[in-house]
């Protein structure tokens, strides 16, 4: 395929992209505590004004208890949601398309976030394996009560 294909208008239904460069989400901790400022609208505008028609963004937090990488921006909350406005409209009016990213990070998040502050992870996944043990310890006590 001839490269400057990639440059060509494209539309899918409603989307009408300025050319067929999609940019893939990106983890990138700028946004101090978690809010992107100045510094994300700038990065994401200028690969809107190079060619990139639709960004999909780093991954961006819907919960306090979803986060799993410092400085990773939010989803949720006053502030950050006016930064995503801001960084929104720094992207269209380069002519490009901004979608995000919806993240939670599950059982990798950071400890000592809500809503579990003191639970630590390991022991959350080790706990299938040691019911399993308990349960094989409780059933040969049975049976030695039983066989005696
Ligand atoms: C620095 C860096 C940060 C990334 N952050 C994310 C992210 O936030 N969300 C995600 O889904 N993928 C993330 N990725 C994965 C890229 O999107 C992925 O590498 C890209 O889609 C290309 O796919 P490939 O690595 O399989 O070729 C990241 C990759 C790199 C290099």
């Amino acid at each position: 395929m001839n490269a400057d294909e990639l440059l060509k208008p494209f539309t899918l239904k409603t989307l009408q992209l300025k050319s067929r460069v999609v940019m893939a989400p990106m983890t990138r901790n700028r946004s101090p505590k978690n809010i992107p400022g100045a510094e994300v609208a700038n990065y994401y505008k200028r690969r809107a004004e190079n060619h990139v028609a639709l960004i999909i963004t780093e991954g961006a937090v819907v919960d306090a208890a979803g986060h799993a990488y410092p400085d990773a921006p939010n989803f949720f909350g006053e502030k950050a949601l006016k930064g995503w406005e801001r960084i929104v409209e720094a992207v269209h009016g380069a002519g490009g398309k901004i979608f995000p990213q919806l993240w939670h990070a599950g059982s990798t998040r950071q400890r000592s976030t809500a809503p579990f502050r003191n639970l630590r992870l390991t022991v959350l996944r080790q706990l299938p394996i040691r019911l399993l043990k308990t349960v094989k310890i409780l059933s040969k006590c049975l049976w030695m009560i039983s066989t005696a």
